[in-house]
C-alpha cells in the first residue's frame, strides 16, 4: 500500500476567508434592507433594543451585530452597540451620503455568473458601455455610486486648490454620472462653470444631483457619446475624468486623453479617478478584482498601473504628472492622478 505523503506546513483558511466574502456581504445587505444602521442611531443599544427596534428576533439580531462589529461597522462596548464613523456617514439612512441603494442592489451580479464562460472565451458577458447599454446600464449605477465618491472628490478640491480659480474658469466633467467629481468644486468656488458630457438618460440623473446639491445654475450639459460630442479647444482649466478610462481601455483612453489636452487651457489641469493596479499587475485586490469586472463587462475595459497612465499623459503632452495621496486616504482607496497641460 502506498502511503501518500501529505503536506501540512500551509493552512488553507486563505480559501475559506475568500469564500466568506460572500458571507460578509450578505450580512451588510441585511442590515441595510432591516436598517440596522438608522435604528441604532445616535445611541449606544444593546441586542435586544435593536431587535426590537427592526423588528427581528434578539438572539439572531445579537448575533448579526457581532459579525458587524467584526466587519468594522459597528463599536461595541459593554454590551452595547454604537455607529463608527464610517457607518454613521454612509449607512444610515438620513445621511447624504448614504449607500444602502448600491449594497442592496447588486449591478453586475447577472453578469458575473457567466464568468467561467467569459475567462474560456475573452467574450464579455455584456457591453455596458455602448450606448444603448449605457443609458439603461448607468442612470442607476451613477446615482448609486455618488456617495462612494464624494468625499474623495471634496478633498481633491482642496488638495489642488481648486476653490481659488478665479472669475470665468471652466470644467468639464467627462463622464460625468451624478456629477460627483466636479460638484464639489462648483460648491466650493462659485467662479466655476462646469460643462457636463454623458449620454442623455445619465444626464437626467446629473441634473437631478445638480439640482439637489445646489450648483444647477453652474452647469451646461453636452449629451452624447465623447467621440461624437463636440469638444472646444483650449477652453477648460480643469477636465475631470471620473472612472471612465477604464472601461474604455488602453487604445481609446489615450484618444480621449488627446481630445483632453486639445480641449484645456495651458496650465489646466486633468484630474483623473482610476482603478491604480501595481507595476505588476498583481495587486492590490480592488484593482485587479475590478479588472475582472471590466473582462465581464466590457469589451476592451482594463485597469492601468501607475507608470502606465503615467505614460499616457506624458505622451499626449501633459506635464507634472502625480499621483496625489489624500490624508486619512490608503493608497488603494481611491487613486488619484493629475497632470497639467
Ligand atoms: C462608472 S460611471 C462613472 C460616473 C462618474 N464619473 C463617477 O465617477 O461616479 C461611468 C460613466 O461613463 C459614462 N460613459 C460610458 N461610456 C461613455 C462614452 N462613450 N461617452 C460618454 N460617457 C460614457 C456612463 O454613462 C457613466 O455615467
Amino acid at each position: 500500500m502506498v502511503t501518500i505523503q501529505m503536506k501540512t506546513s500551509m493552512p488553507p483558511q486563505q480559501i475559506f476567508q475568500v469564500l466568506n466574502g460572500r458571507w460578509a456581504a450578505q450580512i451588510l445587505k441585511t442590515s441595510v434592507q432591516l436598517d440596522v444602521f438608522s435604528k441604532i442611531g445616535t445611541a449606544a443599544q444593546d441586542a435586544k433594543s435593536i431587535a426590537t427596534a427592526i423588528g427581528a428576533e434578539p438572539h439572531a439580531t445579537e448575533v448579526m451585530l457581532n459579525a458587524l462589529c467584526s466587519l468594522g461597522f459597528l463599536e461595541k462596548k459593554n454590551g452595547k452597540y454604537q455607529l463608527n464613523e464610517l457607518s454613521q456617514t454612509y449607512l444610515v439612512e438620513d445621511s447624504p451620503l448614504y449607500i444602502g441603494g448600491f449594497v442592496t442592489h447588486d449591478h453586475v451580479a447577472e453578469y458575473w455568473k457567466d464568468l467561467t464562460e467569459v475567462v474560456r472565451t475573452g467574450n464579455p458577458a455584456v457591453t455596458v458601455n455602448n450606448q444603448q447599454h449605457a443609458e439603461e446600464f448607468f442612470p442607476k449605477l451613477a446615482a448609486g455610486i455618488f456617495p462612494l465618491s464624494y468625499s474623495t472628490a471634496h478633498n481633491v478640491v482642496n488638495e489642488l486648490k481648486l476653490s481659488d480659480l478665479p472669475a470665468g474658469s471652466r470644467a468639464l466633467d467627462i463622464a460625468a454620472g451624478s456629477g460627483v467629481w466636479s460638484i464639489p468644486l462648483a460648491q466650493q468656488n462659485k467662479n466655476v462653470h462646469v460643462d457636463a458630457l454623458d449620454f442623455p438618460s445619465v444626464l437626467k440623473v446629473t441634473r437631478e444631483f445638480t439640482e439637489r446639491e445646489g450648483v444647477a445654475s453652474q452647469y451646461s450639459y453636452i449629451e452624447g457619446g465623447w467621440r461624437q460630442c463636440k469638444i472646444e479647444s483650449d477652453k477648460y482649466d480643469v477636465i475631470y475624468l471620473g472612472h471612465i478610462l477604464h472601461s474604455e481601455g488602453m487604445e481609446e483612453s489615450a484618444a480621449m486623453l488627446k481630445e483632453c489636452y486639445r480641449a484645456m487651457r495651458p496650465g489646466g489641469r486633468i484630474v483623473i479617478a482610476e482603478m491604480i493596479g501595481n507595476n505588476e499587475y498583481s495587486g492590490p485586490p480592488s484593482a485587479q478584482l475590478f479588472a475582472v469586472n471590466m473582462l465581464v463587462m466590457t469589451q476592451k475595459g482594463c485597469i492601468f498601473s501607475e507608470q502606465e497612465l503615467g505614460d499616457l499623459l506624458r505622451k499626449e503632452g501633459f506635464k507634472d504628472v502625480v499621483r496625489l495621496r489624500l490624508q486619512n486616504w490608503r493608497d488603494e482607496d481611491a487613486p488619484i492622478m493629475v497632470a497639467t497641460k
